[in-house]
């Protein structure tokens, strides 16, 4: 009998501030899944933890945002993040929150203990205070140009164009983002954690680590090169867990020093909820465990330096064992952007399609070692052309000539000929040649050997053709069809951590006992089926995606991209109607007079070519005529517009919309999908200022 491992995955918390996109799972939550899953099936002993991460200023920043408060963003983002991932067929065994209790106490007692052995620091600096707002502005609270690329919209922890981390009062020009006013400086005192006290002990652990990927090592020795410096783990602010000291009112623990606790207290809510309160500690204080941390490479020097140094000065916990860091997914040769709701949201997705097609194609396209690009062209290829022309096709003609010819029962077989021994001989060697791929976290290889087995499958009932020995060898066409029944319960087995839903079909229409979650990887090449068994109903794993269905996807995206559709989930907009109730600061009548609003009568109106909510007006100014784009074609029909007279924006930077030159711009009210154009009460001459 070999020996379980045991090995504790972990998925990076997710911010309770916005909805999961295809990013996100392409970087850390498919790839754990698959693995979690695969490592199930090999019998070890894994347990895949995570939750949501709720503190931190970009959670107080959307609430404020969006005029709700921070507690209502995370209890409705936990939520939606939970459903989500549920219905992507993502395992976790415990899906916790960092706003519990018992987050807040484990994270407390970790940083009391590294206080009291002295490896925490106190220093009084200073920092940005915003005088309007009454607070210090930490992380990005503040907004300016970045001290060393000079790109304005650095932000004070952080500038996203060099990828500096950043001491936010070395930031040239800051603003508050909430009230834009210039922050004064003043001096505050906070812990920090003296990191290059560390170096030595993390770079030779990290020497030790021959199997990480390059881009995880490079990255980190990088930072060695740099030296590291000492880290806040504290902040001025009232959102998070209190620095649990006297005299720290008002200060609570920087988000990513508790965030990785995390972990832990998510492993320890696991153990109360199966009743036994202990067991979090066979994982976490148990030097045999295998830890391994999936993220997106944003979040690699918190897990292999920071998170490590804090584990180092605790004591007695395991350290990560593997960081599978995933480079970043762009969608349609663009970088995914959440603040321009340029995404695609899993909700979204998973609203139109089923969940596996997409972790089919995210896993073959996976950003291992490069950043990687998902276009929807390519996901109905690899849809059309693999799982349905290859995976599916195999599976549906198997089971519907046993159906047609066998009387749904698996055949008897005869002797093997030379073929037969080939796929006795796969049925043996791909579970083990996936399974190699899986240890190792190569993904994409993984996923391609899985189709490989089915391609071979195809090629073996093709080879064999049996619509001919059917006739001509009964025997022979027996023999075929069990092996092609075989290689169908192999492949649902191999396929179940890629496709667990399919998986589970294919595990149906074989009519067999138990659950394929359940098999044991490595003896899923033996053969298993009783001759005489009598298998389920063929069905159709993968109807063909059509070409409308895929253009839709692609327009909507090019939408976004210009400007034309928000791109927001149904949920957001829920989340932001409450928002539209408040109201915007003053502005100066200076201000508004720079707004030069006129009178227009529109002329002509037309569709935009190839989108389904522009329309190109000529309008008439009184001294001149022009054209502009507007997005009101779902409301407006072209015809019922002409004639009216509405009001523009004369003086808007002219500006090119889907290739059409747009020179000025409509007023309109809209709540969500409504929209009501602005017209005149009555009749005035075209070009009348409007003030
Ligand atoms: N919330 C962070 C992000 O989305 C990840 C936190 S991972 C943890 O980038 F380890 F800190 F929990
Ligand atoms: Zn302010």
């Amino acid at each position: 009998m070999k020996r379980k491992r045991r090995i504790l995955v972990t998925s990076a918390l997710p911010y309770a501030n916005g909805p999961i996109h295809l990013g996100h799972l392409a970087g850390a939550y498919l790839p754990a899944d698959i693995y979690v899953r695969y490592q199930r099936l090999k019998g070890n002993d894994v347990l895949f933890i995570c939750g949501t991460d709720e503190h931190g200023v970009p959670i107080t920043i959307t609430a404020e945002k969006k005029g709700v408060s921070p507690q209502e963003v995370v209890d409705y983002y936990h939520q939606n993040h939970k459903e989500v991932f549920q219905r992507f067929g993502i395992s976790f065994d415990n899906f916790s929150r960092t706003s519990l209790r018992i987050h807040h106490r484990t994270a407390q007692e970790f940083f009391l203990r590294l206080y009291r052995k002295n490896l925490l620091v106190t220093k009084t600096e200073q920092q940005f205070y915003c005088e309007k707002c009454k607070r210090f502005l930490a992380d990005r609270y503040v907004e300016g140009t970045c001290p060393y690329c000079h790109r304005e919209g650095a932000r004070g922890d952080q500038c996203e164009a060099c990828g500096k981390w950043l001491e936010p009062r070395l930031l040239v020009e800051p603003k508050c983002v909430i009230c834009g006013n210039t922050p004064v400086i003043r001096d505050t005192t906070h812990w920090y954690l003296p990191l290059g006290r560390f170096q030595e002990q993390i770079k030779k652990w990290i020497d030790t680590k021959t199997h990480w990927r390059d881009n995880v090592k490079n990255f980190c020795y990088g930072w060695f090169k740099e030296g590291l410096e000492d880290r806040a783990v504290t902040r001025d602010l009232d959102w998070g867990i209190p620095v649990p000291l006297k005299g720290s009112e008002g200060k609570v623990l920087y988000v990513w020093f508790e965030a990785p606790i995390g972990y832990i207290s998510s492993t320890k809510e696991w153990a109360k909820r199966i009743g036994q309160p202990d067991r979090w500690k066979d994982y976490w204080l148990n030097p045999e465990t295998q830890l391994v941390h999936f993220i997106g490479k944003d979040n690699i020097v918190f897990h292999a330096i920071v998170w490590p140094a804090v584990l180092m000065g605790r004591g007695d916990y395991v350290l990560p064992s593997d960081i599978p860091a995933n480079e970043f997914l762009n969608i349609e040769g663009r970088k995914i952007s959440t603040s321009r709701n340029y995404a695609i949201w899993l909700e979204d997705y998973l609203n139109k399609f089923p969940p596996d097609p997409l972790r089919y194609v995210l896993t073959s396209i996976a950003p291992e070692t490069k950043d990687a690009d998902f276009s929807w062209r390519d996901f109905q290829a690899r849809y059309n052309f693999e799982l349905a022309d290859i995976l599916g096709n195999f599976v549906h003609r198997t089971l519907t000539f046993v159906e047609k010819y066998f009387s749904g029962r698996v055949p008897v077989p005869g002797e093997w000929d030379e073929l037969d021994r080939e796929a006795l001989q796969a049925l043996q060697t791909f579970p083990q040649r996936i399974g190699d791929y899986l240890d190792r976290f190569e993904f994409r290889q993984a996923v391609r050997a899985m189709m490989d087995l089915a391609r071979f499958a195809n090629k073996y009932f093709n080879d064999q053709e049996p619509w001919a020995t059917r006739k001509t060898d009964p025997v022979r066409c027996a023999t075929t069809l069990y092996l092609c029944l075989e290689l169908t319960r192999t492949l649902a087995v191999v396929m179940s951590p890629f496709l667990p839903f399919s998986a589970r079909r294919v595990w149906q229409m074989l009519n067999l006992d138990g659950d394929v979650e359940k098999q044991e990887w490595d003896r899923c090449g033996e053969l298993q089926l009783r001759p005489g068994h009598v298998l389920g109903r063929a069905q159709i794993l993968f109807p063909k995606i059509p070409d409308e269905v895929i253009q839709r996807e692609i327009d909507l995206l090019n939408r976004i991209a210009e400007g034309a559709d928000t791109g927001e989930t149904d949920e957001q907009k829920k989340l932001l109607e409450k928002t539209k109730e408040r109201l915007m600061e003053y502005v100066s009548f200076d201000d508004f007079q720079k707004l030069d609003l006129r009178v227009a009568k529109i002329l002509e109106a037309e569709r935009v070519p190839g989108t389904d909510r522009l329309l190109r007006i000529q309008i008439d100014l009184g001294t001149e005529k022009r054209q502009i784009v507007a997005g009101i074609a779902k409301a407006y029909r072209p015809e019922e517009l002409v004639g009216k007279s509405i009001v523009v924006v004369a003086n808007l930077e002219p500006a090119v919309i889907r290739g059409v030159e747009s020179n000025g711009m409509l007023l309109a009210a809209s709540v969500n999908e409504r929209i009501s154009l602005l017209t005149l009460d009555r009749e005035i001459e075209p070009g009348a200022k409007v003030k």
